[in-house]
């Protein structure tokens, strides 16, 4: 492929091919198709999770989301950010709402099955939210176990689902904690730009902390670059220098700054489907297959 035509393309995995050098340096492996699943559940859990914002966090879940129920699995998002972009990018009008997640956290005899929303795109639920979850995090800091609160919450919904995606807020508080502790697995969105690391090492800490602690399954899935322009040398450094550091918990996917992303949650709707042949689009689901391909998804 020429140069010319790679850049037409946009930058990033998605222009290029299998065995040959991705923006990560590393060889492209071959992510296979995933075969359709003959039952559902029971789900695996996934925190997405940086508290630096604007990283991407509300993006990944929405549009990996979609991607991993165009493969056939049924996924739930589960917005837990107070600021409620996801369930606004999901098309859930969230001034309409009664119950929302807070009430699920902070009250008793909710059934989560009452809160949760589908959505138009088929296979995808939504447990939405909005900024009454802001005063969550202070409510709950005199509950017993107030670090398992969410994934109780969750437990009675697990069988209807493959995949339990939760979109955090940017910070590392009991929110964020409740999440890693519901998690199997966590995925840390990195913008591509110079302070991206800034915070990482404190993120792992954090994370290695709840393992230790609260949830011994936990396991980092993998680190995504996001916002890459593969034009700028920059951009490419900034990949490579994350590799370094993490090797191959980083995905080989990943991806580039479009304003396509934005122009799909002011539509709310996941990119596969306001525009589906979108190189963006493409990037998702080649994540969504290297997450299965490395056993983060079923
Ligand atoms: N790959 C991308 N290319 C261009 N813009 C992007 C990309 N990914 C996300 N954006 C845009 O950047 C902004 C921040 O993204 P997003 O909301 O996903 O980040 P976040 O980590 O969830 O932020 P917050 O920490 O505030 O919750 C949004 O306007 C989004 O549309
Ligand atoms: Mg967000």
């Amino acid at each position: 492929m020429s140069e010319a035509h790679a850049y037409d393309r946009l930058p990033g995995t998605e222009s290029t091919g299998v065995g040959q050098t991705g923006p990560t340096g590393r060889p492209l492996p071959d992510f296979p198709v995933p075969g359709p699943l003959a039952t559902h559940g029971p789900a695996r859990i996934i925190a997405m999770c940086n508290q630096k914002g604007g990283v991407g966090k509300t993006t990944t879940t929405i549009n990996l989301g979609a991607a991993l129920a165009e493969y056939g699995r049924k996924v739930l998002m589960v917005d837990f950010d107070p600021q409620g972009a996801l369930s606004v990018g999901m098309g859930v009008r969230t001034h309409d709402l009664e119950v929302t997640v807070y009430n699920l956290l902070v009250e008793h005899g909710h059934d989560v099955r009452d809160v949760i929303q589908t959505t138009r795109t088929p296979g995808i639920d939504v447990l939405p939210t909005n900024i009454d979850l802001s005063a969550a995090e202070v409510q709950l800091v005199g509950e017993v176990a107030r670090e398992q609160i969410l994934a109780r919450v969750l437990r009675p919904v697990l069988d209807d689902y493959d995949v339990v995606l939760i979109d955090c807020q940017p910070s590392l508080g009991l929110l964020t904690v409740n999440a890693l502790t519901a998690a199997h697995g966590v995925i840390i969105p990195l913008e591509t730009e110079f302070f991206a690391m800034r915070g990482v090492a404190l993120l792992i800490e954090t994370i290695e902390k709840i393992t230790d602690r609260l949830n011994p399954r936990l396991h980092v899935d993998g680190i995504l670059a996001t916002m890459y322009d593969g034009r700028t040398l920059h951009s490419r450094e900034v990949v490579r220098s994350v590799v370094d550091h993490f090797q191959d918990t980083v995905f080989h996917t990943v991806i580039s700054r479009t304003v396509k992303f934005p122009d799909a949650t002011l539509a709310a709707e996941p990119i596969t489907s306001y525009a589906s042949t979108h190189s963006g689009a493409e990037a998702y689901r080649q994540l969504a297959r290297e997450l299965i391909s490395r056993g983060g998804a079923p």
